[in-house]
């Protein structure tokens, strides 16, 4: 064995306690393998008995699949339904009705609750007055919100008439807003005068009027503004109306428009590895049952949980699994306002102490900083809070280091939760791999097993099956109910970059590289393929360097890695370190990048050896946490910053990280 492949070997293995085991909804994997099997055996007529149990159809669908036009495939085609009547109405009459929904803590700390009834209510109200907007079925609404319940509602409210949102993170420029508009052709925006992060007021409504003064959103009528705080905000007559303006009068009951299993619920933005941010087009009914069902296998939901995942409603998660999963479910979920890190960097320690979270969903890199937080300060170490009502933990959005993964399990699960690794995406909708609670053996840094029913697999360039044990690129053999429909407004683009002919056309490109470990074909995704290096003829993950970096947990918080060009060896490996200690400068920074080198060869191998390292006090992050490795390649390649960073939390440190030792 390579020293490369022993890197990815990791031998620590986590069962679930039997306790676990038992009481889980999928007991153990004779029940995880016997669903795999029902899949496998009758494909459609699986799909075609959970989407009638676990979704309420007004109008019941005869057919399950419809592959005529692959790959734009159909599900449940003639069957109708409402997506906001699956996550309230539905428990209209049930002992869920009066249960706690949303528990809402604010910026400051303030806490709301709101019952399922009360939000059925709210919901209703405004889809109401939505309407008396001239909005109808069919019609694009643009969101952009703060995190809270107002945030929840204008997304239910939409799905409850049926026209479709697109919600766009509070964190994207004017620039972005605007292509937003004009590409959705929204008719009406929904945002708020301003949103409370860490103790600050940033405002939303001006970056819409900002936007709209760009130009171009010729389709646009209306805007409805949530006066999140006192302070008044510029508003355009006959154009802009505050909640209050527009819900006056308005009944808190409407009836929810039942549209076709295959209307388009919401349209979500993303960046695609070239070109202008892409509309991925989901669907309703496929959509919702991914979103329940997820909720039911991956996290075991009951209904006693109190359940948080901490994603932003722009997201993709903070979709599936705030703003329809958790109701789909019946459940009680916690929504967060604020940052982790303020007024201190053990806020979400003591909140899930003060709430009593028992099923707690965060990013890698949310953790990662928390732990570097928690090593400088004692304080805001989670040991100083109670975390025993914790039962499973869950992260999501990027591989997780086996280092940050050991740190979750035993400075936050106590080493009694299991740690649900949900590997997915944007175009798919809700998990596709990930282990289950009470059945999978969990290892750290592996999103383990596909969902019943997701047919995964590695394969080549061309699309042939690569053996277990050797990496290759991440596909879907067939569809599922939840994925991707179309890019808006550009169907081609969708057929290429998901489907591509050189594969055959019927595979389905996640677009990140994969391998499956050779005794118990557990997944691990080795980052996006445009991630893959090859030096000197040896490819390397990015991931597997970076694993190796901040494995070297005395020195090392983070770390990331980006290829570049070389004479020599065709690509060279750039690291870009943050140090658990201030930035070094001038011999000490030469000193500790060859303590780094050395390191690196020790754990990988002499081929993995960063060329270059570069020293900063962070990384370059979007807002949501991601690491902008585009950027980290510029500057690796000493080019000029072209790309946007309209989303870049910490635009100073590009300046250090350019900076050659
Ligand atoms: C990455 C987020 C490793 C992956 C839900 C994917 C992950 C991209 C994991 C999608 C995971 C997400 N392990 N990598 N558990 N989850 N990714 O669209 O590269 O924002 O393609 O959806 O994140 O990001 P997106």
């Amino acid at each position: 064995m390579s020293a490369i492949e022993s890197v990815l070997v990791e031998n620590r293995v986590f069962p679930p306690s039997e306790a676990i085991v038992k009481a889980a909804r999928i007991s153990g994997m004779p029940a995880y393998e016997a669903l795999c099997k029902e899949a496998e055996q009758d494909f459609e007529g699986f799909w075609a008995r959970l989407a009638r149990e676990n979704v309420v159809w007004n109008k019941p669908f005869t057919k399950t699949l419809d592959e005529s036009k692959a790959p734009f495939y159909k599900w449940f085609e003639d069957g109708e339904l409402n997506a906001s009547a699956n996550c309230l109405d539905k428990h209209i009459g049930t002992p869920t009705e009066n249960k706690t929904a949303i528990v809402f803590e604010s910026d400051d700390g303030t806490v709301t609750r709101i019952s399922y009834k009360e939000l059925l209510a709210k919901v209703s109200r405004f889809a109401n007055a939505l309407k008396a907007q001239g909005i109808k079925k069919g019609d694009r609404v643009l969101v952009y919100m703060p995190m809270g319940v107002e945030g929840v509602v204008a997304m239910q409210a939409c799905a409850r008439i049926g026209a479709t949102h697109s919600v766009v993170f509070g964190g994207f420029s004017a620039k972005s807003v605007q292509e937003r508009i004009i590409d959705a052709g929204a008719v009406a925006v929904i945002t708020a005068n301003f949103q409370m992060r860490g103790g600050k007021e940033l405002g939303l409504k001006s970056i819409i009027d900002e936007a709209l003064a760009m130009g171009g959103c010729d389709t646009l009528k209306s805007v409805l503004v949530y006066m999140r705080t006192a302070t008044p905000c510029n508003m355009v007559a006959g154009r802009d109306k505050t909640f209050d303006e527009a819900l006056a009068g308005q009944s808190d009951e409407c009836k929810p428009e039942p549209v076709g299993a295959e209307h388009p619920l919401f349209i979500l933005y993303t960046s695609g590895s070239t070109g202008k941010p892409k509309g991925v087009q989901h669907s309703t009914g496929g959509y919702l049952l991914w979103a329940k069902l997820t909720m039911d296998w991956t996290f075991d939901i009951r209904p006693e949980d109190l359940f948080w995942c901490t994603a932003d409603i722009g997201w993709i998660t903070g979709h599936t699994y705030v703003c329809y999963g958790p109701l789909a479910a019946g459940a009680t979920q916690l929504i967060f306002e604020g940052i982790p890190t303020f007024p201190h960097a053990g806020r979400f320690w003591q909140m899930i102490e003060k709430h009593k979270v028992s099923i707690f969903y965060t990013a890698p890199t949310a953790i990662r900083s928390l732990i570097k937080a928690a090593e400088t300060d004692e304080k805001v170490h989670p040991k100083n809070w109670d975390l025993s009502s914790l039962r499973i933990l869950g992260t999501v959005g990027e591989p997780i280091n086996p280092e940050a993964w050991m740190w979750y399990h035993r400075n936050v699960g106590g080493e009694r939760c299991p740690i649900v690794d949900t590997f997915w995406q944007t175009e798919t909708g809700g998990h596709v791999i990930t282990p289950l609670p009470g059945a999978t053996p969990t290892v750290p840094g592996s999103c383990t097993l596909p969902l019943p029913g997701i047919m995964a697999a590695i394969v080549d360039e061309a699309g042939k099956d690569i053996p277990n044990g050797s990496g290759g690129m991440l596909v879907i053999k067939r569809p599922w109910p939840s994925m991707i429909r179309t890019i808006w407004g550009d169907p081609e683009r969708f057929k290429k970059s998901y489907f591509p002919e050189e594969m055959g056309g019927k595979l389905y490109l996640a677009g990140d590289g994969a391998v499956r470990n050779a005794d118990n074909a557990y997944f691990r995704i080795t980052g996006r393929i445009d991630d893959v290096l090859n030096v000197s003829g040896h490819r390397l993950g990015t991931m597997e360097i970076e694993s190796a970096l901040v494995s070297k947990t005395d020195l090392v918080a983070e770390a990331a890695v980006v290829g570049r060009p070389d004479d020599l060896t065709g690509e060279a490996v750039c690291a870009f370190v943050v140090l658990k200690r201030s930035r070094p400068t001038g011999e000490e920074a030469k000193q500790i990048a060859n303590e780094l080198r050395n390191w690196v060869a020790k754990e990988i191998g002499p081929i993995a050896k960063p060329k270059d390292i570069r020293f900063g006090d962070n990384l370059p992050k979007t807002r949501s946490g991601k690491i902008m490795r585009r950027l980290l390649r510029s500057i690796a390649k000493g080019e000029a910053i072209t790309q946007d960073i309209t989303t870049l939390e910490n635009p100073a440190i590009l300046e250090q990280l350019a900076e050659k030792l």
